[in-house]
C-alpha cells in the first residue's frame, strides 16, 4: 500500500517501485518506527486530536506489533510485504489490526520528520554499543600493557628502528587514540540527541502539539529549532561516519603494527590460532586474517563517508529523495566498526609477546644513538656537533657489524675524547628509557602511572 494514492490515476511501474523502495534496508528501523509512533500517538491525544481510548487502542496494537517482530522470521516477513518503506509498513500493520482508527496516526506527521527521528533513535542506540566496545578494547590494551611493562622493543619512525620504547608504552599510545574516539562519539551524540519529530514535512505542523514534551518522552535532550533544517539535516550521519572513519583509521594502523610485529621478520609477537588461518597450499603458514580484514574494512567506511558527503553536497532544502541514500552506508559502517572493535579486542586477548626477541631488536638497531649525542651535549658540545659525531660512531659500528655498547672506549675516542667510561651506562636500553621523563615520555615510572590512571578511568580494580 502506498501512502499517497489519492492524487494518482495510474499505477506505478514495477521497475520504479523496486527502484524507489527503501524497505530492503530501512526495515532495520522497525523498532524505532514503532516506538516513535507510540510517542506520537500520546502527543495526538494530549492535543485532543484523538481520544484517550483511541490512543490506548493504538498503543496496544503497536506494542503487539513490537512483540511480533521480536522473532527473526517475523522481521524477515517485513521484507516480503509490498510496502514502499518501513513507515508505510508500520501504518499498514496498524490498520490491519485496528482498522479505520489506524488511519488517524499520521495526523500532523510526515515521513520526512519521521525518518530522521527513527534514524536518530537508531544511531543513539548504536552509539551506546560502540562506546561500550571502545571501552572494552581499551581494557584489553590495559591488560596487555600491565603485563608487559618491562618488555623493551624498538620504536619506529619511517619503519626504521628509532628509539627504544616498551610494549606497554605502545599499548598506551592506542589507548589515547581510542579515548579520542570515545570523546568524538560523545560529542556527536550531544548534537544528534535533539528531536525533529513534529517538524512535519518542512514547515512545522499545523496542530498545536508540545514538541518539547514529545522530545523528552523519547529520551532526546530537546526538540529542534527550525523545521526546514530538521527534515534536511543529516549532519549527524556525516559526523557518525566521520567518527567511524577516524576510528577505523586507528584500527587499521593498529592492525598494520601487529601484522608487522607478527611477521617472520620481526617475530615480536605471536598471534593465537583462534584468530589466524592457514594456507591451503603452504602447511607452515599462519596468516593474520583478522587484522588484514580490519585493515581493509577501513576502506569501505571511508567510502560511505565520501558517499554521504557527495549526496548532501549542493542538495537544496529541504527533504529530497536523495537522502534515502544515507542509510545503507551508515548501517554497513556501524556494523563494520562494531565488528572490528570486537575483533581487535579478541586479537589482543590472545596475543603472546616474545620479550627476548623484542629486546634484541631494540639492541640491534642503534636505537640508542641519540643517547651518545645527548651525552656529548652534556659534555659541552652543541647538539648539531654531537649529532655528527654520534653519526660517525654509528657508521663505524655498522662497518664492524657491532652494536654501540660493544665498541671499545678507544674506538669512541677516535671520534671524541670527551667520551669517558660512563658512556656504557648511558647507552643501555634501560638508561634510554629512564631518561625520558618529560610529560608523555617512555620513562617506566611514567608508563606505570599512566596505566594506573587509565585503570582508574576505566574502572579496572
Ligand atoms: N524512505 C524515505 C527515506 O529514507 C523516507 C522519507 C520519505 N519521504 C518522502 N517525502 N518521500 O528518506
Amino acid at each position: 500500500m502506498a501512502l499517497w494514492g489519492g492524487r494518482f490515476i495510474n499505477e506505478s511501474d514495477e521497475l520504479f517501485k523496486k527502484f524507489n523502495t527503501s524497505l530492503a534496508f530501512d526495515y532495520i528501523l522497525v523498532k524505532e518506527d514503532i516506538t516513535a509512533s507510540i510517542s506520537w500517538s500520546k502527543t495526538l491525544m494530549k492535543s485532543n486530536i484523538i481520544t484517550k481510548k483511541e490512543q490506548i487502542k493504538i498503543e496496544q496494537a503497536l506494542f503487539e506489533l513490537l512483540e511480533e517482530i521480536k522473532t527473526k522470521d517475523k522481521k524477515n516477513n517485513i521484507l516480503f510485504s509490498n510496502c514502499e518503506d518501513i513507515h508505510s509498513w508500520t501504518e499498514e500493520k496498524l490498520i490491519d489490526k485496528i482498522g479505520e482508527l489506524g488511519k488517524k496516526l499520521h495526523t500532523g506527521r510526515s515521513r520526512n520528520d519521521q525518518i530522521t527521528t527513527d534514524l536518530k533513535l537508531w544511531c543513539r542506540k548504536k552509539i551506546y554499543i560502540l562506546l561500550d566496545n571502545l571501552i572494552e578494547l581499551q581494557k584489553s590494551f590495559i591488560c596487555l600493557s600491565e603485563t608487559n611493562e618491562s618488555v623493551i622493543m624498538p620504536g619506529y619512525t619511517h619503519l626504521q628502528r628509532a628509539q627504544p620504547i616498551t610494549f606497554s608504552y605502545w599499548c598506551l599510545a592506542y589507548i589515547e587514540m581510542f579515548r579520542r574516539d570515545v570523546s568524538r562519539l560523545k560529542d556527536a551524540l550531544k548534537r544528534l540527541n535533539i528531536s525533529p519529530l513534529g517538524s512535519g514535512a518542512l514547515a512545522g505542523t499545523a496542530w498545536a502539539i508540545d514538541r518539547e514534551e514529545l522530545a523528552l518522552s523519547m529520551g532526546f535532550n530537546r526538540s529542534t529549532n527550525n523545521a526546514l533544517d530538521s527534515v534536511s539535516d543529516r549532519d549527524y550521519v556525516v559526523e557518525l561516519l566521520s567518527s567511524a572513519s577516524i576510528s577505523m583509521m586507528h584500527l587499521s594502523r593498529f592492525s598494520e603494527d601487529v601484522i608487522f610485529f607478527n611477521s617472520g621478520e620481526a617475530s615480536f609477537i605471536e598471534l593465537s590460532d583462534s584468530i589466524t588461518s592457514g594456507s591451503s597450499l603452504m602447511p607452515q603458514k599462519k596468516n593474520p586474517d583478522a587484522l588484514e580484514l580490519i585493515r581493509s574494512k577501513c576502506g569501505r567506511v571511508y567510502g560511505s563517508l565520501i558517499s554521504i558527503l557527495v549526496v548532501l553536497k549542493s542538495l537544496p532544502l529541504s527533504y529530497n529523495k536523495d537522502m534515502q541514500e544515507d542509510k545503507e552506508g551508515l548501517f554497513d559502517t556501524i556494523k563494520t566498526w562494531n565488528d572490528c572493535l570486537c575483533m581487535a579486542t579478541l586479537v589482543l586477548k590472545n596475543i603472546k609477546i616474545n620479550s627476548d626477541i623484542c629486546r634484541r631488536a631494540a639492541e640491534e638497531g642503534y636505537s640508542n644513538a641519540t643517547e651518545i649525542a645527548d651525552y656529548l651535549v652534556k659534555k659541552g658540545l652543541t647538539f648539531r656537533e654531537a649529532h655528527k659525531i654520534s653519526g660517525q660512531i654509528v657508521l663505524h659500528a655498522i662497518h664492524q657489524k657491532k652494536p654501540l655498547h660493544s665498541l671499545k672506549l678507544s674506538t669512541f675516542h677516535i671520534y671524541s675524547t670527551l667520551i669517558d667510561n660512563d658512556i656504557y651506562k648511558h647507552i643501555t636500553l634501560e638508561s634510554c628509557l629512564k631518561k625520558r621523563i618529560s610529560k608523555g615520555g617512555v620513562a617506566p615510572h611514567q608508563v606505570h602511572e599512566e596505566i594506573r590512571k587509565a585503570k582508574k578511568r576505566l574502572n579496572i580494580f
